[in-house]
């Protein structure tokens, strides 16, 4: 399973305090809000699902029903109930979980109000794989390579009608950002579950020394012959590292950035996400 995450605004408005407070003036925020969905990976087409879809479903399921609006009678539910970020999150969530595309479950909500606070909602309790007294962490790394998502296995028509402009024949570029976590004992010697320069060294031989400045389509033998999409390019990356992390620490997820507001994450096919 990818879990793949959108990121979109919306802004509403709200009356504090109890429902049916006479005084309360309507005070509102601009919410950022991360919808996260898990799916396997379609072999046709090397993705999850169209993230227009995704967009298409949030857009009229959420944001035309609370964009602009007050939230205390655009949402049924908040006549009687005090609007906050957990309430609203929950709300959301009721909202979307019945109207996503097939082959997605709605996995995860955060809302954040202001940057200091965010109200998380989860479909079911994320499953802690880890033993008790490991600790995580995490290192982020960058690199540049261009692509062309074309599938095989589509006619020319249809893979232009689902990739549009990313299957322009001539590919395009985007800065990656790759946010490897890995878990573990902490090793009394150095403090740490690994040493960072050592999962640095480690993600510079497989990955990045070999991916960027590169065409993921044409120069990376693990990706040919397969659609280089995130949800693809995640799982490549995380096969490639799974068996190079020294006991006991072990590779827990990959999660790459190709854009601010797209995030794909993949924690191997037991992980649990
Ligand atoms: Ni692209």
């Amino acid at each position: 399973m990818i879990r793949m995450t959108r990121k979109l605004t919306f802004s509403a408005a709200y009356l504090p305090g109890p429902p049916g407070n006479p005084g309360a003036e309507p005070t509102g925020h601009t919410y950022h809000l991360a919808v996260s969905v898990d799916g396997p990976i379609d072999p046709r087409t090397g993705i999850v699902v169209n993230i227009k879809e995704i967009d298409h479903c949030v857009r009229e399921a959420v944001l035309d029903r609370l964009q602009g609006r007050l939230l205390n009678s655009a949402v049924p539910e908040f006549a009687a109930r005090l609007v906050t970020p957990e309430t609203l999150v929950g709300a959301i969530a009721g909202m979307l979980r019945k109207r996503l595309p097939d082959g997605v479950e709605l996995s995860v909500i955060a809302l954040e109000p202001d940057p200091l606070t965010r109200a998380v909602w989860m479909a079911k309790e994320e499953q802690n794989v880890e033993e008790a007294g490991t600790v995580r962490m995490t290192r982020s790394y960058e690199f540049a390579a261009s692509h062309r998502l074309h599938s095989e296995h589509l006619t020319d028509d249809e893979n232009r009608e689902l990739f549009g402009k990313c299957n322009y024949a001539n590919g395009h570029g985007h800065n990656y950002v790759v946010e490897v976590t890995v878990s573990g004992p902490i090793d009394d010697r150095s403090g740490s579950v690994m040493l960072g320069e050592a999962l640095d060294a480690i993600v510079e031989r497989e990955i990045l020394d070999r991916y960027d400045h590169r065409h993921l389509n044409h120069d990376i033998p693990e990706l040919q012959g397969l659609v280089t999409s995130s949800e693809v390019l995640t799982k490549t990356i995380y096969d490639r590292l799974v068996s190079q992390i020294p006991a006991p620490a072990r590779l827990v997820s990959v999660l790459v950035r190709e854009t601010a507001r797209n995030l794909f994450e993949y924690r191997g096919e037991k992980g649990l996400l």
